[in-house]
């Protein structure tokens, strides 16, 4: 999950990473208090989780509290890449000397930890990368060992920076270790992170990445959601513990096994070119022990998908056998109109594997008036994309 920069400085300053006072609001006249209190002159600053905010006009100083408003009004509503801008933050001013770089993620393809570091920041960092590649140190950070002062003063060598501030930057990366630990981040990066006409270096900008596989163990991150945002089909299905992401087309999917579902997505895709380019609607896991609950969670979510035309289960019997899948069908079908959710798309099964003809058999002794089975993964793509199309 990535989190708006607002909440990353708030991350920061929990663990005493150095940043600005600042406040985060929704509304122009908001503003004026705000720029008050943290001494008449700020900066304003549009919340969207995309880069490049300021090269957009996201970011704007503001003289005085009736300036901030004004920069509020404007940027409040703005669009940033696709981004609405509903939140602006106002941080006091700096006094920039310099702009450098820092940060810390993982890095899967070496099975470690990264830092990097430049003391060329403010500027998209990829762009150093690309052009001036040596003005980005990058150091291995082994994941038991951590950022020592060793690590932390071999980080500040690699990037050049200046002797009088290396101290003060090997001080920062040690906190910004500790909130990339602590907090289960992916990536925490600060950019730019200053030094002040007084020779402070303060974190002035943050994006950090939360591992969401860690978060049972991580309770105050449920509330850094935004829910605002949140698609609510996916919300729903996160509720109920199942694997669903959201797509724009008409075809409910469900499947078991990511890997499957995947190619089922392509497959349907693909035969939706014939039948007016309808497209698969979801993806949508129901994992290898599908139980009739988890059928019917996953029925539930997709026929409550108004975009939704007909629905494709897809499923390979394992360890979980076809039959199982074929009862759970049944049951959740059965659970649905219990619960006054008659289901009214029509639905395209297709069994293989483990168990595949007793559970064809199960389906078509139920004989349910809109489950209709195609034994090819191909064919029933076709045919659910024919159904979709026709509605
Ligand atoms: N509190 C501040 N005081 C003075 N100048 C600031 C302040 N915050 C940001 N700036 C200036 O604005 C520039 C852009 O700000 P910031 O890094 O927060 O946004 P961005 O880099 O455009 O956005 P993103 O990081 O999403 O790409 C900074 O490099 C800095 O020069
Ligand atoms: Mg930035």
């Amino acid at each position: 999950m990535d989190l708006f920069e607002y909440q990353a400085r708030d991350l920061f300053a929990k663990h005493g990473v150095p940043v600005l006072d600042g406040e985060v609001i929704e509304t122009p006249e908001a503003a004026a208090a705000v720029a008050e209190r943290l001494g008449g002159r700020a900066v304003v600053k549009a919340q969207v989780k995309v880069g490049g905010r300021g090269k957009a006009g996201g970011v704007k100083l503001a003289a005085d509290p009736a300036d901030a408003v004004e920069k509020a009004r404007a940027i409040l509503g703005m669009d940033i890449k696709g981004h609405t801008v509903h939140k602006v933050m106002l941080a006091q001013t700096a006094d920039i000397k310099e702009e450098y770089y820092v940060s810390f993620l993982l890095d899967r393809a070496n099975r470690t930890f990264l830092a990097m570091a430049s003391t060329q920041g403010g500027v998209e960092i990829e762009v150093v990368a690309e052009e001036n590649p040596e003005a980005l140190a990058k150091i291995a950070v082994d994941a038991v060992e951590g950022v020592t002062p060793a690590k932390a003063a071999e980080i500040v060598a690699a990037a050049k920076f200046p002797a009088e501030i290396a101290d003060q930057v090997a001080e920062v990366l040690q906190k910004l270790w500790v909130v990339f630990i602590e907090e289960d981040a992916l990536l925490v990066e600060v950019n730019p992170l200053v030094k002040t006409g007084d020779g402070k270096i303060i974190a002035l900008d943050g994006k950090v990445s939360l591992d969401a596989n860690a978060d049972f163990r991580q309770p105050e991150h449920e509330a850094l959601e935004d829910k605002a945002a949140a698609n609510p089909l996916e919300a729903k299905a996160k509720e109920k513990g199942l694997n669903y992401v959201k797509l724009e087309g008409e075809v409910g999917i469900i499947g078991n096994g990511a890997g499957l579902v995947m190619s089922t997505l392509d497959v349907v895709a693909y035969a939706g070119e014939n039948h007016g380019g309808v497209k698969p609607a979801n993806f949508l896991d129901i994992g290898g022990g599908a139980s009739a609950e988890v059928m019917a969670n996953g029925l539930e979510i997709i026929l409550g998908d108004p975009d939704v035309k007909s629905v494709f289960v897809n499923v390979f019997g394992g360890i979980t056998a076809c039959d199982a899948v074929a009862n759970g069908i049944v049951q959740a079908l059965e659970l649905l109109s219990s619960k006054g959710e008659a289901v009214t798309k029509p639905l395209v099964v297709r069994l293989d594997g483990n168990n595949a003809e007793l559970g064809r058999k199960i389906l078509t002794d139920a004989n349910h008036p809109l489950v209709q089975q195609v034994d090819t993964m191909d064919g029933a793509a076709d045919k659910a994309a024919e159904l979709a199309a026709a509605k």
